[in-house]
Protein backbone atom coordinates (compact mmCIF):
# COMPACT_ATOMS: atom_id res chain seq x y z
CA UNK A 1 0.00 0.00 0.00
CA UNK A 2 0.32 3.67 -0.47
CA UNK A 3 2.74 5.15 1.88
CA UNK A 4 0.08 8.42 1.99
CA UNK A 5 -3.33 7.82 1.15
CA UNK A 6 -5.49 10.95 0.37
CA UNK A 7 -8.88 10.63 1.53
CA UNK A 8 -11.16 12.59 -0.78
CA UNK A 9 -14.05 13.71 1.91
CA UNK A 10 -17.66 13.61 -0.07
CA UNK A 11 -19.47 15.70 2.65
CA UNK A 12 -18.45 18.60 0.47
CA UNK A 13 -19.50 16.60 -3.12
CA UNK A 14 -21.99 17.51 -4.98
CA UNK A 15 -24.98 15.34 -3.53
CA UNK A 16 -27.11 15.50 -6.49
CA UNK A 17 -24.19 13.72 -8.95
CA UNK A 18 -22.89 12.20 -5.49
CA UNK A 19 -21.67 8.96 -7.79
CA UNK A 20 -20.24 11.25 -10.65
CA UNK A 21 -18.73 13.60 -8.40
CA UNK A 22 -16.75 10.64 -6.20
CA UNK A 23 -15.76 8.91 -9.32
CA UNK A 24 -14.04 12.79 -10.50
CA UNK A 25 -12.12 12.86 -7.25
CA UNK A 26 -10.91 9.05 -7.58
CA UNK A 27 -10.04 9.96 -11.20
CA UNK A 28 -8.23 12.73 -9.99
CA UNK A 29 -6.07 10.69 -7.87
CA UNK A 30 -7.41 10.51 -4.81
CA UNK A 31 -6.88 6.97 -2.68
CA UNK A 32 -9.74 6.44 -0.60
CA UNK A 33 -13.39 7.60 -0.28
CA UNK A 34 -13.90 9.20 2.98
CA UNK A 35 -17.70 8.87 4.10
CA UNK A 36 -19.19 11.08 6.75
CA UNK A 37 -21.94 9.76 8.81
CA UNK A 38 -23.75 12.14 11.41
CA UNK A 39 -27.14 11.54 12.64
CA UNK A 40 -27.90 14.71 14.41
CA UNK A 41 -27.75 13.53 18.22
CA UNK A 42 -24.52 12.79 18.15
CA UNK A 43 -23.33 15.79 15.82
CA UNK A 44 -25.27 18.07 14.97
CA UNK A 45 -25.87 17.67 11.38
CA UNK A 46 -27.63 14.81 9.11
CA UNK A 47 -25.94 13.27 6.27
CA UNK A 48 -26.10 9.94 4.25
CA UNK A 49 -26.87 6.36 5.66
CA UNK A 50 -25.92 2.57 4.62
CA UNK A 51 -27.84 3.07 1.22
CA UNK A 52 -26.28 5.94 -0.17
CA UNK A 53 -23.04 3.98 0.27
CA UNK A 54 -24.86 1.12 -1.63
CA UNK A 55 -25.40 3.56 -4.19
CA UNK A 56 -21.99 4.25 -4.66
CA UNK A 57 -20.71 0.77 -4.78
CA UNK A 58 -23.66 0.39 -7.36
CA UNK A 59 -23.01 3.29 -9.57
CA UNK A 60 -19.17 1.46 -9.97
CA UNK A 61 -17.28 3.26 -6.91
CA UNK A 62 -14.26 0.53 -5.97
CA UNK A 63 -12.00 2.32 -4.24
CA UNK A 64 -12.06 1.94 -0.44
CA UNK A 65 -14.73 3.28 1.37
CA UNK A 66 -13.46 4.71 4.72
CA UNK A 67 -17.15 5.32 6.72
CA UNK A 68 -16.90 7.82 9.57
CA UNK A 69 -19.45 7.13 11.99
CA UNK A 70 -20.49 10.03 13.92
CA UNK A 71 -23.48 8.21 15.52
CA UNK A 72 -24.60 7.24 18.94
CA UNK A 73 -25.10 4.42 19.43
CA UNK A 74 -22.66 2.67 17.24
CA UNK A 75 -23.13 -0.68 17.22
CA UNK A 76 -26.39 -1.38 15.31
CA UNK A 77 -24.79 0.51 11.96
CA UNK A 78 -22.12 -1.32 11.66
CA UNK A 79 -23.86 -4.66 10.25
CA UNK A 80 -25.76 -2.14 7.66
CA UNK A 81 -22.43 0.15 7.08
CA UNK A 82 -20.36 -3.47 6.20
CA UNK A 83 -22.97 -5.45 4.04
CA UNK A 84 -23.20 -1.87 1.80
CA UNK A 85 -19.85 -2.07 1.26
CA UNK A 86 -17.80 -0.48 3.10
CA UNK A 87 -14.42 -1.28 3.54
CA UNK A 88 -12.89 1.08 6.81
CA UNK A 89 -15.28 1.63 9.98
CA UNK A 90 -14.70 4.05 12.48
CA UNK A 91 -15.99 5.31 15.32
CA UNK A 92 -15.71 7.83 18.26
CA UNK A 93 -15.10 5.57 21.22
CA UNK A 94 -17.27 8.11 23.90
CA UNK A 95 -20.20 7.20 21.56
CA UNK A 96 -20.38 3.44 21.85
CA UNK A 97 -21.30 1.69 25.61
CA UNK A 98 -18.86 -1.29 24.49
CA UNK A 99 -15.72 -0.08 22.45
CA UNK A 100 -13.83 -3.63 22.46
CA UNK A 101 -17.56 -4.79 21.34
CA UNK A 102 -17.74 -2.39 18.64
CA UNK A 103 -14.17 -3.48 17.62
CA UNK A 104 -14.58 -6.73 17.20
CA UNK A 105 -18.26 -6.37 15.38
CA UNK A 106 -16.28 -4.12 12.51
CA UNK A 107 -13.66 -7.34 12.75
CA UNK A 108 -16.28 -9.80 11.81
CA UNK A 109 -18.05 -8.11 9.50
CA UNK A 110 -14.94 -8.64 7.47
CA UNK A 111 -13.68 -4.64 7.87
CA UNK A 112 -10.57 -2.96 8.72
CA UNK A 113 -11.77 -1.07 11.97
CA UNK A 114 -10.69 2.03 14.01
CA UNK A 115 -11.17 4.92 16.87
CA UNK A 116 -12.07 8.47 16.01
CA UNK A 117 -10.61 11.67 18.79
CA UNK A 118 -12.24 14.63 18.94
CA UNK A 119 -9.73 17.74 19.60
CA UNK A 120 -10.34 17.23 23.42
CA UNK A 121 -10.66 13.31 23.62
CA UNK A 122 -8.07 11.78 25.22
CA UNK A 123 -5.96 8.90 23.63
CA UNK A 124 -5.89 6.83 26.84
CA UNK A 125 -8.68 4.75 24.79
CA UNK A 126 -5.90 3.24 22.93
CA UNK A 127 -4.54 1.52 25.97
CA UNK A 128 -6.41 -1.50 26.00
CA UNK A 129 -7.39 -2.00 21.87
CA UNK A 130 -4.08 -1.29 20.17
CA UNK A 131 -3.90 -4.46 18.91
CA UNK A 132 -7.51 -4.57 17.63
CA UNK A 133 -6.97 -1.20 15.70
CA UNK A 134 -6.02 -0.78 11.33
CA UNK A 135 -6.67 2.95 11.72
CA UNK A 136 -5.98 5.63 14.19
CA UNK A 137 -8.15 9.12 13.07
CA UNK A 138 -7.33 12.32 14.82
CA UNK A 139 -9.97 14.76 14.43
CA UNK A 140 -8.53 18.31 13.83
CA UNK A 141 -11.60 20.03 13.76
CA UNK A 142 -14.95 19.14 15.78
CA UNK A 143 -16.84 17.29 14.32
CA UNK A 144 -20.52 17.80 12.14
CA UNK A 145 -19.22 20.02 9.26
CA UNK A 146 -16.71 20.28 5.98
CA UNK A 147 -14.76 23.80 5.81
CA UNK A 148 -13.76 24.26 9.06
CA UNK A 149 -10.01 25.61 10.33
CA UNK A 150 -7.13 22.81 11.69
CA UNK A 151 -7.12 23.27 14.98
CA UNK A 152 -2.97 23.63 15.84
CA UNK A 153 -2.91 21.70 18.89
CA UNK A 154 -3.92 18.27 16.50
CA UNK A 155 -0.11 18.81 15.89
CA UNK A 156 1.00 17.59 19.23
CA UNK A 157 -1.38 14.72 19.41
CA UNK A 158 -0.40 13.71 15.54
CA UNK A 159 3.38 13.29 17.40
CA UNK A 160 1.42 11.71 20.86
CA UNK A 161 0.01 8.82 18.50
CA UNK A 162 2.57 8.49 16.29
CA UNK A 163 4.79 7.47 19.24
CA UNK A 164 2.27 5.44 20.13
CA UNK A 165 2.05 3.66 17.24
CA UNK A 166 5.64 3.25 16.79
CA UNK A 167 6.02 1.52 20.27
CA UNK A 168 3.50 -0.92 19.75
CA UNK A 169 5.12 -2.12 16.61
CA UNK A 170 1.15 -2.67 14.74
CA UNK A 171 0.40 -1.78 11.06
CA UNK A 172 -1.80 1.33 12.10
CA UNK A 173 -2.66 4.45 9.78
CA UNK A 174 -2.56 7.49 11.50
CA UNK A 175 -5.56 9.26 9.70
CA UNK A 176 -6.48 13.35 10.17
CA UNK A 177 -9.66 14.61 9.05
CA UNK A 178 -10.49 18.46 9.42
CA UNK A 179 -9.11 21.66 7.69
CA UNK A 180 -6.17 19.37 5.52
CA UNK A 181 -4.79 22.07 2.86
CA UNK A 182 -2.22 22.26 0.63
CA UNK A 183 -0.47 24.56 2.78
CA UNK A 184 -0.25 22.60 5.63
CA UNK A 185 -0.21 19.29 4.29
CA UNK A 186 3.43 18.62 4.45
CA UNK A 187 3.25 19.76 8.46
CA UNK A 188 0.93 17.60 9.33
CA UNK A 189 2.50 14.99 7.54
CA UNK A 190 5.72 15.75 9.75
CA UNK A 191 3.86 15.39 12.79
CA UNK A 192 3.27 11.83 11.91
CA UNK A 193 -0.03 11.29 9.85
CA UNK A 194 -0.21 9.00 6.71
CA UNK A 195 -3.70 9.34 5.24
CA UNK A 196 -5.54 12.67 5.16
CA UNK A 197 -9.38 13.10 4.75
CA UNK A 198 -9.62 16.69 2.43
CA UNK A 199 -12.98 17.63 1.96
CA UNK A 200 -13.45 21.47 1.14
CA UNK A 201 -9.85 22.04 -0.03
CA UNK A 202 -10.35 19.24 -3.12
CA UNK A 203 -14.57 19.83 -3.63
CA UNK A 204 -14.41 23.45 -3.22
CA UNK A 205 -12.21 23.84 -6.92
CA UNK A 206 -12.94 23.17 -9.94
CA UNK A 207 -9.87 21.60 -10.87
CA UNK A 208 -9.66 18.68 -8.34
CA UNK A 209 -6.51 17.00 -10.26
CA UNK A 210 -4.29 19.86 -9.79
CA UNK A 211 -4.97 20.48 -5.73
CA UNK A 212 -4.29 16.12 -5.38
CA UNK A 213 -1.42 16.71 -7.75
CA UNK A 214 -0.51 19.69 -5.35
CA UNK A 215 -0.79 18.21 -1.75
CA UNK A 216 1.16 15.08 -2.96
CA UNK A 217 3.85 17.23 -3.85
CA UNK A 218 4.14 18.85 -0.94
CA UNK A 219 3.91 15.72 1.02
CA UNK A 220 7.27 14.52 -1.18
CA UNK A 221 9.05 17.53 -0.79
C1 LIG B 1 -16.19 16.77 9.73
C2 LIG B 1 -15.92 15.59 8.84
C3 LIG B 1 -14.86 15.80 7.83
C4 LIG B 1 -15.09 16.90 6.84
C5 LIG B 1 -13.77 17.52 6.56
O1 LIG B 1 -16.93 16.36 10.82
O2 LIG B 1 -15.57 14.46 9.60
O3 LIG B 1 -14.55 14.58 7.15
O4 LIG B 1 -15.64 16.50 5.62
O5 LIG B 1 -13.96 18.62 5.77
P1 LIG B 1 -12.83 19.68 5.46
O6 LIG B 1 -11.73 18.94 4.74
O7 LIG B 1 -13.53 20.66 4.59
O8 LIG B 1 -12.39 20.26 6.76
ZN1 LIG C 1 -14.78 12.64 8.55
Amino acid sequence: MKQFLLAPSILSADFARLGEDTAKALAAGGDVVHFDVMDNHYVPNLTMGPMVLKALRDYGITAPIDVHLMVKPVDSLIPQFAEAGASFITFHPEASEHIDRSLQLIKEYGCKAGLVFNPATPLSYLDYVMDKLDIILLMSVNPGFGGQSFIPGTLDKLREARKRIDESGYDIRLEVDGGVKVDNIAEIAAAGADMFVAGSAIFGQSDYKKVINDMRNELEK
